[in-house]
C-alpha cells in the first residue's frame, strides 16, 4: 500500500487530489453533534494543501436514496472543515456535475473544495459493477490522484471507495494508515490478557466478530441491548427488553464454545429497568430500578448494566494487556442510563492496557460523556469497518489501495 508520504515525496504541487474521507458525522437539527471524523482527516487534507495540491474532499453522509436530499447535505461538514482548517473551503452543490467541475477548476494550489454527498448519485452504492464504474469514471475526471482516507467506509464496495482508486494513481491517507496499524496490533501482535467489551443494540451485527474473537480473546464482556439475547439464551426471562429470538441458537452455541475453549464470557449480573423507554429529547428523569439480571420483571425493559455489573466489568478490564471496546453498554444518550457506558470508558482509562475504542457510536459516546479522547490508546472512526477487519474479512477500500 503506497502512503501519502510517498505521494508528498513525489510532489503534489498543482495536482488535483481526490480525498475520499468519511465525513459521515451525526447531525441534530442540521448541527454537527460530534466532529471527530472531520478532525480525523485533517492531517491528510492539511499535508496535501501545504504541499500545494488542489484538494477535493468527498464523502457520503447518512443513507440518502441515490438522489439529492437536503437533509443529507454535506454543507455543514464542509463548513466545519473550513473552521478547523482555518481557511475557506469551496462547496459544490453536486457530485460530478457542473458545480463540482466549476469548484475544482477554480481551485488554486493549496486550496480545498468539498463536493456534495456522494450518495446523492445512485452509482455510488450500486450493486451493478457497470453503474458503479460509470460513476467512478465521472469522479475520476475531476482528479489526477486518489487518496483513500475514509476508514469508516472501507468495508463498503462503493464507487468512490473501490472503483475510483482503480482509475487513478492511489495512496492511503494518514487516517487509514493509523487505523490499519492499530487493528494489526489487535490481530497479529496482541498483548494478553486480551479483553473485548461488546455492546450496542443488535446481536446479529456482532455475531461474526464474536465468532472470530472466541478464538482470539481471553475474556468477552457483553453489555447493551445485545446482552438480553445472551441472558435469554441462558434461560432467563428478559421482560420487554430488546431480544433477537432468532439469534438464540447461535448465541447458545457461542456460550458453549466459550466454555469449551476457556474464553471467559461475562454477562451482566444486574440491570437498570423501566417499563418505558426514556425520552431522549427532553431527558426527563426516567427513575429506573435495579434488578438482578435473572429477575427482570415481565413488564420491564433493561436499559443499562447495573452497579454490580459496572464493578464486575471494571475488575475484568483492570489487568488487561489489550482492550477492544465496541458498542455502548446502555442508552447512554439519557443521563439515567449513561453510567454503564461511563464505567467501561473509565475502566479503559484506568487500565495500563493498549485500549482501542471502535466504532462511531462508542467513539461519540466517549466524547459526549466528556472523556478526553487522547487518553485512550486509539479511538477508531470506523464501527462496521473495524468489526469487519477483526472478522478477518477483506475490506474493499483497503484491497483497492493495495496494488
Ligand atoms: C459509518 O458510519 O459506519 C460509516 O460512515 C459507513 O456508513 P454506512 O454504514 O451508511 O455505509
Amino acid at each position: 500500500m503506497k502512503t501519502i508520504d510517498e505521494l508528498l515525496a513525489e510532489g503534489v504541487e498543482g495536482k488535483r487530489v481526490f480525498v475520499r474521507a468519511d465525513l459521515n458525522v451525526p447531525l441534530a437539527d442540521g448541527k454537527i453533534t460530534d466532529d471527530g471524523r472531520i478532525r480525523a482527516v485533517l492531517p491528510t487534507v492539511k499535508a496535501l494543501a501545504d504541499g500545494g495540491a488542489k484538494v477535493i474532499v468527498a464523502s457520503h453522509l447518512g443513507r440518502p436514496k441515490g438522489a439529492p436530499d437536503p437533509a443529507f447535505s454535506l454543507l455543514p461538514a464542509a463548513e466545519r472543515l473550513a473552521e478547523l482548517l482555518g481557511k475557506p473551503v469551496a462547496f459544490a452543490q453536486d457530485t460530478v456535475g457542473p458545480a463540482a467541475h466549476e469548484a475544482v477548476d477554480g481551485l488554486e494550489p493549496g486550496q480545498v473544495a468539498v463536493i456534495e454527498n456522494l450518495r446523492f448519485n445512485a452509482g455510488e452504492t450500486s450493486k451493478d459493477d457497470t453503474e458503479r464504474g460509470e460513476f467512478a469514471d465521472q469522479l475520476a475526471a475531476l482528479a489526477d490522484v486518489y487518496v483513500g482516507d475514509g476508514f469508516g467506509a472501507v468495508h463498503r464496495k462503493h464507487a468512490s471507495v473501490y472503483d475510483l482508486p482503480a482509475r487513478l494513481p492511489h495512496y492511503a491517507g494518514y487516517l487509514i494508515a493509523t487505523e490499519v496499524g492499530v487493528l494489526k496490533r489487535l490481530t497479529d501482535e496482541v498483548k494478553r490478557p486480551y479483553v473485548v467489551a461488546l455492546g450496542g443494540a443488535k446481536v446479529s451485527d456482532k455475531l461474526a466478530v464474536i465468532d472470530q474473537l472466541l478464538g482470539k480473546a481471553d475474556r468477552l464482556l457483553i453489555g447493551g441491548g445485545m446482552a438480553y439475547t445472551f441472558l435469554k439464551a441462558q434461560g432467563h426471562e428478559v421482560g420487554i427488553s430488546l431480544l433477537q429470538e432468532d439469534q438464540i441458537p447461535a448465541v447458545k452455541e457461542y456460550i458453549k464454545r466459550a466454555e469449551d475453549s476457556g474464553v471467559e464470557l461475562v454477562l451482566p449480573v444486574d440491570v437498570l429497568v423501566s417499563p418505558d423507554f426514556p425520552d431522549l429529547k427532553t431527558k426527563a428523569p426516567a427513575n429506573p430500578t435495579t434488578v438482578a439480571a435473572d429477575a427482570i420483571p415481565a413488564d420491564q425493559e433493561g436499559l443499562d448494566i447495573g452497579p454490580e455489573t459496572r464493578k464486575l466489568y471494571a475488575s475484568k478490564l483492570a489487568d488487561a494487556g489489550t482492550v477492544f471496546w465496541n458498542g455502548p453498554m446502555g442508552v447512554f444518550e439519557h443521563p439515567d442510563y449513561a453510567e454503564g457506558t461511563k464505567a467501561v470508558a473509565q475502566a479503559l482509562l484506568d487500565s495500563a492496557a493498549f485500549t482501542v475504542v471502535g466504532g462511531g457510536d462508542s467513539a461519540a459516546a466517549v466524547r459526549l460523556l466528556g472523556f478526553d479522547e487522547n487518553a485512550f490508546g486509539h479511538i477508531s472512526t470506523g464501527g462496521g469497518a473495524s468489526l469487519e477487519y477483526l472478522e478477518g474479512k477483506t475490506l474493499p477500500g483497503l484491497a483497492a489501495l493495495e496494488d
